[in-house]
């Protein structure tokens, strides 16, 4: 059984104050109620290098120093989650990158206050596809059938 129209990949990485702040599993359970398919997880210290390539678009911004000094202050949890749309499925349910301002019920509105924001997100399917390269190796990620997702789309959706 494949269901091709369902496997957009976007990555989700739960940042040193989501792992702090012992959100690691509130994050997770809400991605998979949401009815996201879980195809990669695990926990890494995130080198210069890596958040260079990473943050390319913000290097040279003023806040560039602290978001850098913020992502390798401790482990992050990285994740690839899979599903129709994912990647505005879990924006949606993510809220704006300023937590303050997020909707009551995302992830930033209720878990967080300000530019401590709980998680990154992919912003396109096309940086989801770059960014599970970036963070992960091809064996971590897995392909595998979720018996759920005959309950989670609809038949015409799956196609
Ligand atoms: S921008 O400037 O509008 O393009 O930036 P934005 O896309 O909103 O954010 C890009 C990432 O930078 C983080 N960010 C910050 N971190 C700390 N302090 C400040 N002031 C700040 N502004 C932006 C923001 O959380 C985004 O990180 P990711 O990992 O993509 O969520």
């Amino acid at each position: 059984m494949r269901f091709d129209g369902v496997h957009e990949k976007t990555v989700v990485i739960i940042k040193p104050d989501g792992v702090q702040r012992s959100l690691v599993g509130e994050v997770t359970k809400r991605l998979e109620m949401k009815g996201l398919k879980i195809v990669a997880m695990k926990m890494m210290i995130l080198s210069e290098d890596k958040l260079r390539e990473h943050y390319a678009h913000h290097v040279e911004k003023p806040f560039y120093p602290g978001l850098e000094a913020f992502m390798k202050s401790s482990p992050v949890v990285a994740m690839v989650a899979e599903g129709k749309d994912a990647v505005a499925a879990v924006r949606l349910i993510a809220g704006v990158t300023n937590a303050g301002k997020a909707d009551g019920g995302t992830i930033r509105g209720d878990l967080a206050m300000g530019m401590c924001n709980v998680i990154h997100c992919s912003d396109s399917p096309e940086n989801g596809e770059a960014e599970v390269k970036r963070f992960f190796d091809e064996s971590e990620v897995f392909e595998y059938n979720k018996t759920e997702w005959l309950h989670v789309y609809m038949e015409d959706e799956r196609a």
